[in-house]
């Protein structure tokens, strides 16, 4: 049975909430471990699905993996590892490509299961394909999987033609145990990147330019398992800040890096959103009227397009028309036809949404369409009148651990509803090892 959340729209949030580890950056870190038959240990590391299959995938290339405590692990791949992500897993989550570098360059070989594209585009690898081309490897496609060889990787000077998060990362791990230099220029610039080069320069690699447009990776011999923390999720902040400005309420963000989210707290503070800043919290009060916005999604430091559902459902009840428009996937708006059953007034023109403000929606029947469109839902049950059941969670729970705990700490009023998918994937996940 697919759990749902059952929301009933009205109540102001207000208090603390604590942000967790990114998903984003923890997923990349467990890939990295591959690098080294050492021990790596991370800490605050989210409990969420994403989290299960990555763990699964690693367990099945043959490392050790442990839980040793409230969001931390313990990996360790060991002198003996297999070389195979498989399509079972792969097709669970797509982010599993990005074993495909660590495997090439600790066991010169990798096969891997071609990741299917998601709901929200293609997604498509061949960024990925050609860097590792450019470093030696040999790739063969068939049958659905990626079969990669090499040697030895050989640094080399390559440019992305888009600055890819996945290619950026699978490049910059491949790199760090190749022969030589490796440039990389158009990298991606994601604070989740500037986490893996952290990570990876404490694994003994040596890497600079962490944060800017080129990398330049010195290859090593070997790296050495290590203790890490992960660093926090901006995305769930980002979201609960909406959450907050949409209620009208008051909440406190902690254990979050405000920087990370600056472009988000501009943009909110354009509608008239009330957001303070301090070291490692973010505060967001009271919000009188919603004030339309023009937003485009971009690579980071531009708008983040993982926070685009979050704020259309806010300037869904903004007085006046916004326009958003999403640069970075081809098919984002899914999630506009829920809403719009909720009463909003989004019009879709290619890659604009054209967001007319209306002065309330009304509580539905709703489904997540994916991971962010699902929690865009919720924010607008949050607001709705009356009630909203958002269905198919389990797509929520891939990127938000304890979701509903933390927004009813806040005062919303939601239950979940129904065996949590969460737990039925995790089922399946531990019944496939
Ligand atoms: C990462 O996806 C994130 N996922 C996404 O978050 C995020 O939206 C995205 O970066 C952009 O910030 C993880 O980190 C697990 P890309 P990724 O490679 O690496 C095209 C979430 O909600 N492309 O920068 O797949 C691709 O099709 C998720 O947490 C190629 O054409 O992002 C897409 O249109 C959703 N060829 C665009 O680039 C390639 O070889 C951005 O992809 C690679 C990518």
């Amino acid at each position: 049975m697919s759990s749902k959340f059952v929301i009933t729209g009205g109540n102001r949030l207000n208090g603390k909430v604590r942000v967790g580890g990114a998903k984003n950056s923890a997923l990349k870190l467990m890939a990295a471990a591959l690098l080294t038959e050492g021990k790596t240990t991370l800490a605050n590391v989210p409990a969420i699905t994403d989290m299960k299959i990555m763990a699964a995938v690693l367990e099945r290339l043959g490392c050790c993996v442990d839980c040793v405590g409230v969001n931390a692990i313990e990996i360790e791949p060991g002198c003996s590892i297999y070389t195979e992500a498989p399509y079972d897993l792969v097709s669970q989550m797509r982010a599993s490509i990005i074993v495909l570098g660590p495997l090439l360059a600790r066991l010169g070989r990798a096969r891997v299961a071609m990741p299917g594209g998601c709901n929200i585009g293609s997604r498509k690898i061949d960024m990925h394909i050609r860097g590792l081309e450019a470093l030696g490897a040999r790739f063969e496609v068939g049958h659905g999987f990626i079969e990669a060889f090499s040697e030895k990787l050989v640094g080399s000077k390559i440019a992305l033609d888009y600055p890819s998060v996945g290619a950026t990362e699978n490049l910059l791990m491949a790199a760090t145990l190749a022969e030589g230099v490796t440039i990389i220029d158009n990298v991606a610039r994601e604070p989740e990147i500037v986490d893996l080069v952290r990570f990876l320069i404490k694994m003994g690699a040596r890497i600079e330019g962490a944060g800017t447009p080129t990398l330049r990776i010195e290859g090593v011999d070997k790296l050495y398992g290590v203790e890490y923390r992960v660093m926090p999720d901006r995305i769930e902040a980002g979201t609960f800040l909406v959450a907050g400005a949409v209620t009208g309420g008051d909440i406190l963000v902690e254990d979050t890096i405000p920087e990370h989210l600056d472009l988000v707290i501009s943009k909110l503070q354009d509608a008239g959103v009330a957001i303070s800043q301090y070291d490692n919290k973010i505060r967001v009060h009271g919000c009188k009227g919603i004030s339309p916005v023009d937003i485009a999604t971009l690579p980071y430091p531009g708008f983040p397009t993982d926070m685009q559902t979050q704020v259309m459902a806010l300037l869904a009840l903004a007085d006046g028309i916004s326009i958003i428009t999403e640069n970075i996937f081809e098919n984002r708006f899914m999630f506009v036809n829920e809403l719009n059953r909720m009463g909003s007034d989004v019009r879709i023109e290619g890659r604009h949404a054209i967001i007319k403000g209306v002065p309330k929606i009304t509580g539905a029947p709703v489904k997540s369409p994916d991971l962010r469109g699902g929690a865009a839902l919720v924010v607008a049950g949050l607001v709705a009148e009356g009630v909203t059941e958002v269905l198919d969670v389990y797509h929520i729970d891939r990127g938000y651990q304890n979701f509903e705990e933390k927004l009813r700490g806040l005062g919303a009023n939601i239950t979940r509803v129904g065996e949590g998918e969460h737990v039925a994937a995790l089922r399946a996940v531990q019944s496939s090892k």
